[in-house]
């Protein structure tokens, strides 16, 4: 049996766990053969494909990045570009003459959607979730988010000691997306005072409230974490607009942190390596058992799948009555 694994959207910690625990099992236990598809989608446009040997995944349990390349590639997304429909066309084409029995797709939404359009178009698919802003509906977690929740408390923790030295508020921006994961989890190991996301709407107002009141309990200091995906007027950076509103509100010195890429770099947390590894395993057993059309998932404790239909186009977002932000309010952490 010949299995192609590629990886597609935004890359994060775990990829390599991933292939690594999709190839080591498929080859050892099962006997299957596994290539590897570079660049995402593209790899199936262009034909960029070699066979993955045991030698080529030595190494890649604690590698970040992925070392198939990736790319956001939406090869069905309708568009009025001459080649707009030969995309598809080409990818089957290419599944059909490289043999391939079955894919396993790695990535985010955007993938889980493709995946599913590529189900419908008759290819065996199973997915598997993977993104730094744990917004892949149907699963509790995907790797990824653990060790980027890792990084940012590990900022937001250097960003304490600036605040209270210079009594400064200090704004970190997270990624995430269009969700509030990455903003909460950090912002909440950091110890962020206010923390802000797109599903809850803020009130500058309130924002300064919580500032001023710190200030009369001694704490002339503040931390505050913003999602990149909170609402803002013009388009303007999240950080940079809170920043300003910040300042003007209460006339605090005000200083702004955009975290960016280093959320997504670097080798994954022990937790998000053995998540790589029971999702990528757990897919080849759903491909033995030619249980296609499915996206693997962590649900409660468990590793498990739901169908990959489930999930397309759905996003899974932060509410109001999450067990963090209900902790959060109790203890006087300003949502918004
Ligand atoms: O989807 C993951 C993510 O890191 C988002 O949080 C962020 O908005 C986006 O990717 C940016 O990635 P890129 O610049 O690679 O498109």
């Amino acid at each position: 049996m010949k299995i192609g694994i590629l990886t597609s959207g935004g890359d994060c910690p775990g990829i390599n766990a991933t292939i690594r625990g999709v190839c080591k099992s498929a080859m050892n236990h099962y006997g299957m053969e596994v290539y590897g598809i570079h660049n995402g989608f593209r790899g199936l446009m262009d034909g960029h494909i070699n066979r993955l040997t045991e030698d080529s995944i030595t190494g890649l349990l604690t590698l970040g990045g992925t070392i198939l390349g990736t790319s956001r590639e939406k090869p069905f997304k309708k568009t009025s570009a001459p080649d707009g429909n030969s995309k598809s066309s080409q990818i089957l084409k290419t599944i059909k003459d490289y043999g391939l029995d079955c894919l396993v797709c790695i990535g985010g939404n955007g993938t889980q959607k493709t995946a599913a359009k590529l189900m419908e178009a008759g290819v065996n698919v199973v997915s598997i979730p993977k993104t730094i802003d744990n917004d892949v509906w149907g699963t509790d977690i995907s790797f990824g988010f653990d060790s980027a929740v890792s990084i940012a408390a590990d900022a937001i923790d250097r960003l304490h000691s600036t605040a209270s030295s210079h009594q400064r508020v200090m704004v970190i921006e997270v990624m995430g997306h269009k969700a509030g994961w990455l903003a909460l989890y950090s912002g909440m190991a950091g110890g962020g005072d206010i923390i802000l996301m797109p599903e809850i709407p803020f009130d500058i107002r309130n924002i300064g409230d919580t500032i001023i009141e710190r200030l009369k309990k001694g704490k002339p200091y503040s931390i505050v974490v913003v999602a990149e995906g909170i609402n803002t007027p013009d388009g303007k950076k999240a950080a940079q607009y809170i920043a300003e509103e910040i300042e003007y509100e209460t006339g605090f010195e005000t200083r702004e942190t955009v975290l960016g890429y280093i959320q997504r770099g670097g080798s994954p947390t022990a937790y998000d390596r053995n998540l790589a590894t029971l999702m990528g395993g757990h897919a080849v057993e759903l491909i033995s058992n030619g249980e296609y059309g499915r996206m693997v998932a962590l649900q409660g404790n468990k590793i498990s799948s739901i169908p990959l239909i489930e999930t397309a186009g759905k996003l899974r977002l932060v509410t109001e009555d999450h067990e963090l932000v209900v902790q959060g309010r109790r203890m006087g952490i300003c949502f918004g």
